[in-house]
């Protein structure tokens, strides 16, 4: 089987950065649950962005679904992320003032599926633990621990082959994280998707297939 992702001498730098990060190789099987770990500006959200297609590297190539998903025109890459990626970014993105019904079909909108959505939304909110009448609500007046797991609903109403998620228990209390990772995981196994879960919190780790650190894939350096 191809693997879900694959990066080769891959080297991102931000604009009038002194600093670029760097990263040989790196393969994840599909279905495969990684928990990607390093510590603060070590370049985890910089990684997702790269996979997210969000940031493009300044060389080397980005592969996903056996796809040269780096050289793709930016147009090309907005249509592979909405059919193929879910993102749960650190700030959870929302748009406060749409219902959360809204702000899951505006993802499957961008990725030109239309039907069964409030099916498969009933289906993620129930297994999120979120109160059904929780989709016709606005999404800026529910709490922060609700806004993650609609966030986890939107990413995953496309049944993308691939889910990048940043950082997203820190908002929540002990009890409602272990509860939280272990619908995430269960939600995953439904669909065997790839996972890359990315968290300060090692405690975590137990819950994924296996612990990635970032500096054991590359980093940033100085350059001139
Ligand atoms: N838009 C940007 N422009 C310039 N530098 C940036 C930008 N975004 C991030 N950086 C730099 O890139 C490095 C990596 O940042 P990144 O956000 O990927 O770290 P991180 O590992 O996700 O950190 P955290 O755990 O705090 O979320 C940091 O040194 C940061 O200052
Ligand atoms: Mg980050």
């Amino acid at each position: 089987m191809q693997p879900a992702i694959e990066l080769h001498n891959v080297e991102h730098r931000y604009e009038k950065s002194h600093r670029a990060m760097g990263i040989s190789h790196w393969q994840v099987n599909s279905g495969e649950r990684i928990f990607l770990h390093g510590p603060s500006g070590s370049g985890k959200t910089t990684l997702l962005n790269l996979l997210a297609g969000i940031l493009e590297p300044n060389s080397g190539e980005i592969k996903l679904l056996g796809q040269a998903f780096s050289s793709l025109s930016s147009k090309k890459r907005d249509k592979f992320r909405a059919r193929h990626i879910g993102v749960v970014f650190q700030q959870f993105n929302l748009v406060p003032h749409l219902s959360v019904e809204k702000n899951v079909s505006l993802a499957a909108y961008f990725a030109g599926k239309k039907t069964q959505i409030n099916e498969r939304l009933d289906h993620y909110l129930t297994q999120l633990q979120l109160p059904s009448d929780v989709a016709h609500q606005q999404a800026g007046h529910l709490s922060v621990g609700q806004q993650q797991r609609v966030a986890i609903a939107r990413a995953l109403i496309n049944k993308p082959e691939i889910l990048l998620v940043d950082e997203p228990t820190s908002a929540l209390d002990n009890d409602a994280r272990d509860a939280f990772m272990t619908m995430l995981i269960s939600l995953c196994k439904e669909d065997n998707t790839t996972l890359l879960f990315v968290s300060h919190d090692q405690s975590l780790a137990q819950y994924l297939d296996s612990a990635v650190s970032l500096s054991s894939l590359g980093k940033y350096r100085e350059v001139s």
